[in-house]
């Protein structure tokens, strides 16, 4: 994947950066696929939590174990190879960067610059953005050809979501390293091209088309918002319907309430 990772070297180390909804998931993913996870937070609160979430929440290691997806001695040694932490040092120290700070641009941009400063030269930063366009961050960095989108689904351990985001600058070996990742962990990997205009990449631009046709028809009191989400349930067995993704989306599908 690097110049300096030799093959038989181990399995790459990763640094996920923001543990909230989805940075927990997906250090929670990553152990799982044998790696070891340092989950950077700078709100200690969420750095608490997190390590409860990940063992006994809805979609934590035990319920995996319960369901047989895991060994419990499997699921131990995943556990034991998530550190979460404030210490932003120990989480960039690794061979793979996955950024889950909140969908800001200016943040983020602030953060990729921050990160190719502080990072090993051979360290991929990637971004779990909704949407946003992955070259304004690799342009950020002296290192563009190591930035990529991965854009995971909510809640990571479920969803098969690998939306691998190809900027122009972003080289073949770093998308083909991603896609590896991705795979080993269970994920199914899409690569798309990056565009400097769109929000939204393919899923969240074809989701906003949705969205904005469920408001409208809200809106002209054509039907309610139950009503919507029960009729595209019935019609085309979703799991959800698109108001019940918009909460599961924001709390993580903490509940069983939402659709799903
Ligand atoms: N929730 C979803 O369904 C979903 C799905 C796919 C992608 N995303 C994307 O993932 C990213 C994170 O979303 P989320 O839902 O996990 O948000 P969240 O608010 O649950 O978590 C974000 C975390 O980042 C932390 N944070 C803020 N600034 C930080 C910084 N500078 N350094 C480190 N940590 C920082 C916050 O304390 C918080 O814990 C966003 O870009 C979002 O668009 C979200």
């Amino acid at each position: 994947m690097s110049a300096e990772q030799q093959p038989g070297a181990g399995p790459e180390t990763i640094g996920v950066i923001g543990s909230g909804v989805m940075g927990s998931g997906i250090a929670q993913v990553m152990a799982i696929a044998g790696h070891p996870v340092v989950a950077f937070d700078l709100d200690p609160e969420v750095v608490a939590a997190a390590p409860q979430l990940v063992a006994e929440g809805r979609f934590g290691i035990q319920g995996a174990v319960a369901r047989g997806k895991l060994t419990a001695p499997e699921g131990e040694a995943a556990l034991d190879r998530i550190t979460f932490t404030t210490d932003r040092d120990a989480a960039e120290a690794v061979d793979v960067i996955i950024e889950a700070v909140p969908e800001r641009l200016d943040l983020k941009i602030d953060l990729f610059r921050e990160l190719d400063e502080r990072c090993p030269a051979h360290t991929i930063l990637a971004s779990n953005s909704s949407g946003f366009p992955v070259q304004a961050l690799a342009a950020a960095t002296n290192r563009g050809d190591r930035v990529v989108g991965w854009h995971w689904a909510s809640p990571p351990p479920v969803m098969r979501l690998a939306e691998i985001v190809r900027a122009p600058q972003t080289s073949e070996e770093t998308i083909e390293a991603v896609c590896r990742l991705a795979a080993a962990a269970g994920k199914n990997p899409i690569v798309v091209n990056d565009s400097a205009t769109s929000w939204g990449y393919i899923t969240n631009r074809v989701y906003g088309a949705m969205m904005r046709e469920a408001n409208a028809a809200v809106a002209e009191g054509v039907a309610t918002r139950a009503e919507v989400d029960q009729l595209m349930i019935d019609c085309f067995r979703w799991p959800s319907g698109p108001f019940g993704m918009v909460s599961g989306a924001t709390t993580g599908w903490k509940s069983k309430t939402e659709n799903s």
